[in-house]
């Protein structure tokens, strides 16, 4: 791999011990992977965030280096909202611990926003071919296949690195020859909302790690192609997918089917919204839970429509990024009269308090796949409509 004097000089330890172990990091890396150099970023987007998933270990890393870093560089969603987290039945002894971990990595320069969605905030926009080093995996597929800016899916020490040396190793999905699909999927009925979730939950159990290229019989909006890709991410490790003269690198590369191709049918579609989770035929959902990944303002506009002048008779939580809670407070207003709770900075997986639920009801893939998994809380899928009828049902 080829290093200029200065990455050198950095590699070294002339630049102080924290710079040395982040260059180390991203050199490894690039050697492991076959990259030539180290390339410019435009930002970072770092995971190991929540008190959950990295403990006592995770704190100690962080708080021990020093510096700032280069580029604007924002955090995954942490294990509670920073401010309501006394309302989301979080202790006292979690909320110190996750607000240390917030106040070594603002040492660091890194902006304490805690969100899966940082491209919706003014620091964070991105465009075509810019190269960044995100990390969270919903994240990383919408910057690769929505926006055609490019980034692996890297992990927190790793976006942590590229953050403070403001560069990152170039191979994977930085090169166009990784970007070519290598898997075609067919869907053969039409599909709107919360389909497309169920569709990438069901696309990402077969395509695994390939680079699927959907041929749709509609024209997915923003938020569709969200769902699409956090589902893939999850049941799959999908970081890159196009959509047949819609994704950006689809329609200026216009790509050839695959001789690899899956069909997908109406019935399999139908089976994610239909299934529910074992020994639960008997038990209530006590939990809605929407926002995975962080909603957007036309999502929290809809689901405010939804609930407006209703009441909830479930635990509600509506997760979304602070800045765009903070944007629109008509929408919060209306949800939270309804006696759902907008939760900032966290989401129904990364957080310690959806561990307390019996059934949760999703619209995301990502949050059908990870649920039961990481909160070990059965979960079922439905639209938004059949989410909050969910809700409202006593
Ligand atoms: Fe975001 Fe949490 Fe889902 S980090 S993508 S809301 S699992």
């Amino acid at each position: 791999m080829h290093l200029t004097k200065e990455e050198e000089q950095t590699l070294n330890g002339e630049d102080g011990e924290t710079l040395q172990k982040a260059i180390e990091i991203l050199v490894a890396l690039g050697d492991i992977y076959g990259a030539d150099r180290l390339i410019p970023i435009k930002s970072a987007q770092i995971a190991g965030v929540s008190y959950k998933t990295i403990g006592d270990a995770g704190l100690e890393w962080i708080s021990d280096l020093e510096g700032k870093v280069k580029v604007p560089s924002i955090l995954n969603p942490a294990g509670m909202d920073l401010k309501l987290w006394d309302e989301m039945g979080i202790s006292p002894q979690f909320a110190q611990k996750q607000h240390e971990i917030i106040k070594a990595y603002e040492k660091l320069g890194v902006t304490s926003k805690c969100t899966c969605t940082p491209y919706y905030l003014d620091n964070f926009t991105l465009g075509y071919g810019d190269h960044v080093a995100w990390s969270e995996s919903s994240a990383v597929s919408y910057v690769n296949s929505v926006i055609g800016a490019r980034t692996n899916r890297e992990g927190g020490p790793s976006a942590l690195s590229a953050a403070l040396v403001g560069k990152t190793a170039n191979f994977g999905y930085h090169l166009d020859e990784n970007r070519e699909p290598t898997i075609s999927v067919t869907v053969e009925c039409n599909l709107s909302g919360a389909d497309y979730a169920a569709l990438g939950y069901i696309a990402g159990k077969t395509v695994g790690s390939k680079v699927p290229l959907f041929f749709l019989q509609n024209e997915p909006e923003g938020d569709e192609l969200k769902a699409l890709g956090a589902a893939m991410a999850a049941s799959g490790a999908v970081a890159l997918y196009h959509v047949d003269s819609v994704t950006p690198d689809a329609r200026r590369m216009k790509f050839e089917k695959t001789d690899e191709n899956i069909i997908i049918e109406e019935s399999q579609i139908r089976e994610v919204y239909d299934k529910i989770p074992d020994n639960t035929a008997q038990t209530d959902v006590d939990m809605v839970a929407f926002g995975c990944p962080h909603c957007s303002a036309d999502e929290l506009a809809h689901i405010a429509r939804l609930l407006d002048g209703k009441q909830v008779e479930k635990d509600v939580w509506v997760c979304t990024s602070r800045e765009i809670a903070e944007r629109y407070p008509q929408f919060v207003d209306k949800i939270e009269k309804s006696g759902a709770l907008v939760v900032c900075d966290t989401c129904m997986v990364v957080s310690p308090a959806s561990e307390n639920y019996n059934l949760m009801m999703v619209n995301s893939g990502k949050a059908l796949s990870y649920v039961p998994s990481m909160c070990k809380v059965p979960a079922r899928f439905g639209s938004i409509e059949e989410c909050i009828n969910e809700a409202l049902r006593a």
